[in-house]
């Protein structure tokens, strides 16, 4: 399966703080917001991964990331000219998806929780059809909302209803098959004119193909598009790292751990940055 991350957009619900950079590279606590979706792709087992974003700044993500040999995966970049909506990622993506099947993540979803690692690599598995995640909120009216039966499939997907149909919002991270790309090719641009992942979600939902995995229990998720959610995503961040002593979204641990890359590799990284507790932090790896 490969992977796409989408930091496009024009980032206007956090100006001024986007006016001049991309709202991805904001920083959520200790690291570019872009390292949380590339860690959460990681965990998944994906190390073909596409970045699109726009023509303002697509470079900025090639000189933080690379050509991701320094973390042991495959980074490429596709620039997103206008903001067409989510959907239109697998359309930019084609070439990259090929006949491969398929995971987005929005670049401003932060995900958390040990329990999140066995089930993103048990739908990373699944070889037909789509999986979404459904997160429990006191007001799911800013998301996409689903409704699903008690045997997990999905009996409605409404995008940012006024009356939603459940408390489950849907965060910002999806797996599809192959055919996801002609779903895309063939939905209209919603009245907001963008070509909405919900409307993709609908199409395999009505032809019984799309599942629906509840986040619970000790996961947590972010939508970082507002200041109030970077803000608590910085805040846990900070209290996890500081207390658990460990680190979240830490790409070059993930790596290192995956045996992506080896010893001598994460030293480099870690040298690189050791005035910082991060780069301690990674040294300290090597010496456990
Ligand atoms: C988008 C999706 C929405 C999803 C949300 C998650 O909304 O359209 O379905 O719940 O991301 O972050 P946006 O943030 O683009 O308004």
């Amino acid at each position: 399966m490969k992977g796409i991350i989408l930091a496009g957009g024009s980032g206007t619900r956090l100006y001024p703080l986007t006016k001049a950079i991309s709202k991805q590279m904001l920083p959520i606590y200790d690291k570019p917001m872009i390292y949380y979706p590339l860690a959460t792709l990681m965990k998944s087992n994906i190390r073909e991964i596409l970045i699109i974003s726009t023509p303002r700044d697509i470079g900025s993500y090639k000189e933080l990331l690379g050509d991701g040999s320094r973390f042991g995966i495959s980074l490429s970049y596709k620039i997103q000219a206008k903001p067409k909506g989510i959907a239109d990622a697998f359309i930019v993506g084609k070439q990259f998806i090929g006949k491969s099947s398929v995971a987005l993540i929005l670049g401003d979803n932060v995900f958390y929780g040990e329990k999140l690692n066995s089930i993103l690599q048990r739908v990373v598995k699944r070889k037909k059809g789509a999986t979404i995640f459904g997160y429990g909120v006191k007001d799911p009216t800013h998301y996409g909302v689903v409704g699903f039966d008690n045997k997990s499939n999905v009996v409605s997907i409404e995008e940012k209803p006024k009356n939603p149909k459940s408390n489950f919002a849907v965060p910002g991270l999806y797996f599809y098959d192959n055919n996801v790309i002609s779903v895309a090719e063939n939905i209209q641009p919603s009245n907001r004119n963008e070509l909405e992942i919900t409307d993709v979600n609908r199409v395999y939902m009505e032809q019984n193909k799309l599942k629906v995995e509840i986040l619970e229990e000790g996961i947590s998720w972010f939508d970082t598009g507002t200041y109030q959610g970077l803000l608590n995503a910085a805040n846990f961040v900070e209290t996890i790292q500081k207390e658990q002593r460990i680190y979240i979204a830490c790409i070059e641990e993930i790596a290192y751990k995956k045996g992506y890359i080896n010893k001598h590799q994460l030293l480099k990284l870690a040298e690189s940055m050791i005035k910082t507790e991060y780069g301690q932090y990674l040294k300290n790896i090597l010496e456990r």
